[in-house]
């Protein structure tokens, strides 16, 4: 087995970029690679990297700087760089860093292979295309090989909202849906290789509208229902989510699909209206407050997350004392909050920005109220019992991990159950990060 090459890659990002670069691992089996788990011993790295804030952006040319060792003791390495920075930054990556020999954009990926071998022949290669042809149909053939029992599955690729601070509409480009057959193809593959759960991801998921079965597209809350019907399919989950996409029909799966987990990741960005439209996210702090209501209407025990944005250019105490009170009346089970980070290109970067202290005082302040809340809904769940889907064993001898329907990391002493077994537990305790349980015996 003298010509099995080794393949390292390092993930930075989303969990589009997650999904992604198990296709390439797929893509590249089939031109010789095995995966390694280490740079040292590899005979091609590649980075997938995020370019959506400043510093994800510059912790790839630091890494790229880390090689050269590895590159020096074995001329052969082959140094490839993926994702949203090949995209954004192009040919710019190999003149910053000559040790790099291919450049690949996130929607190219089928390629790979064919730039595999223009590399090993000597040469660089690029491509940062946006083809018509769907990447995902060349990639489709999936290796039989067990795997554990989550996996994420991408339904929709791209953003046509263009939210003033996004690089997300020039990185991954339009939107794209992929065919539900598709799509269900390959959900029936994963349950046959031993995966419970299915996280369906797409940058405006809910924004999905494939080609369905039987002509005519279908919307997200479809091909969900679609999936129910999957025999040994146990949960369904879907990110990430645009207040604008909620239809009615996915709202109404929360309360009446079995396996559709009571949790949606909703992203607001900010509480203030001025800020919003200055975002262009083309919803208000009301509409999107009276969404919520709805949605509680349907699934009342619903967790929900969200993501944040302070000190977006011209946001004064007041706008973010609005994005503290929208926090409040939520009351989010988790949220993501970051300081706004120009991105060139973007029209935000252009306007007038928020001193960095104030920023990080904000921050500090909206973190402060989230982790309260995270902690009192995570402390609520004591005395429940919960599904818990069991994915690791645990650091404790005996111990084993998994997560719940509403997506806490749960640890079980003791616990006589096996990997992919989705049982009910008692929480009997809440911890800084994560819930202790105790199975319930019939
Ligand atoms: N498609 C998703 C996620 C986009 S990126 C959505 O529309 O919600 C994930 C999060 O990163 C965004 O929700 C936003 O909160 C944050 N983000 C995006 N661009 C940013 C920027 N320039 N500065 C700071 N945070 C940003
Ligand atoms: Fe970016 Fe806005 Fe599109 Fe989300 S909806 S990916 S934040 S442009
Ligand atoms: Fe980052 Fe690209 Fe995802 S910019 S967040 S890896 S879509």
């Amino acid at each position: 087995m003298g010509d099995v090459k080794k393949l390292f890659i390092k993930t930075y990002g989303c969990q589009m970029n997650v999904y992604d670069s198990e296709r390439m691992a797929e893509a590249m089996g089939g031109a010789g690679y095995v995966e390694t788990q280490t740079p040292d011993d590899a005979d091609m790295i590649l980075l997938n990297t995020c370019h959506i804030r400043e510093k994800a952006a510059e912790k790839v040319y630091s890494e790229l700087g880390r090689f050269r060792d590895l590159k020096t003791a074995n001329p052969d390495l082959k140094i490839g760089v993926a994702g949203c920075v090949a995209q954004a930054e192009g040919e710019e990556i190999m003149r910053r860093q000559p040790l790099v020999d291919l450049v690949v954009g996130p929607q190219s990926y089928h390629r790979l292979p064919q730039m595999e071998a223009k590399v090993r022949a000597g040469g660089t290669a690029l491509d940062t295309d946006f083809p018509t042809d769907d990447k995902f149909d060349t990639l489709r053939h999936r290796p039989k090989a067990a795997r554990g029992p989550t996996a994420f599955l991408t339904v929709q690729e791209g953003c046509d909202k263009f939210c003033a601070f996004c690089v997300v509409p020039y990185t991954r480009g339009a939107e794209v849906s992929r065919p539900a057959s598709r799509i269900l193809e390959e959900a029936r593959n994963l349950v046959e290789r031993g995966v419970r759960e299915i996280t369906l991801l797409g940058q405006n998921v809910n924004a999905y509208h494939g080609a369905g079965e039987g002509g005519g597209d279908w919307t997200l809350a479809r091909l969900i229902w679609a999936l129910n019907d999957i025999d040994g399919l146990e949960r369904i989950r879907f990110t990430t989510s645009h207040p604008n996409d909620m239809g009615d029909d996915l709202i109404a799966a929360h309360g009446e699909c079995a396996k559709l987990m009571p949790y949606l990741h909703l992203p607001v960005q900010s509480g203030s209206d001025k800020i919003l439209k200055r975002m262009n996210r083309s919803h208000t702090a009301e509409s999107y407050l009276r969404l919520i209501e709805r949605i509680r209407a349907a699934r009342p025990d619903i967790l929900l997350s969200g993501d944040f944005i302070v000190g977006f250019p011209e946001e004064t105490e007041a706008d973010f004392q609005a994005t503290m009170d929208l926090v409040e009346e939520v009351n989010y089970g988790y949220a993501y909050s970051f300081k706004y980070s120009t991105r060139p290109g973007t029209p935000a970067a252009e306007r007038a920005q928020v001193e960095e202290d104030v920023k990080s005082e904000r921050l500090q302040r909206l973190q402060a109220l989230i982790t309260r809340q995270q902690r009192a809904i995570q402390d609520a769940m004591v005395g429940r019992t919960v599904g818990v889907l069991f994915e690791k064993p645990g650091r404790l001898e005996g111990q084993m991990m998994g997560k719940s329907d509403y997506l806490h990391a749960v640890h079980v002493a003791n616990a006589d159950v096996a990997v992919g077994d989705l049982v009910p537990v008692e929480i009997i305790e809440s911890g800084t990060n994560s819930l202790a349980g105790r199975l319930i015996r019939p």
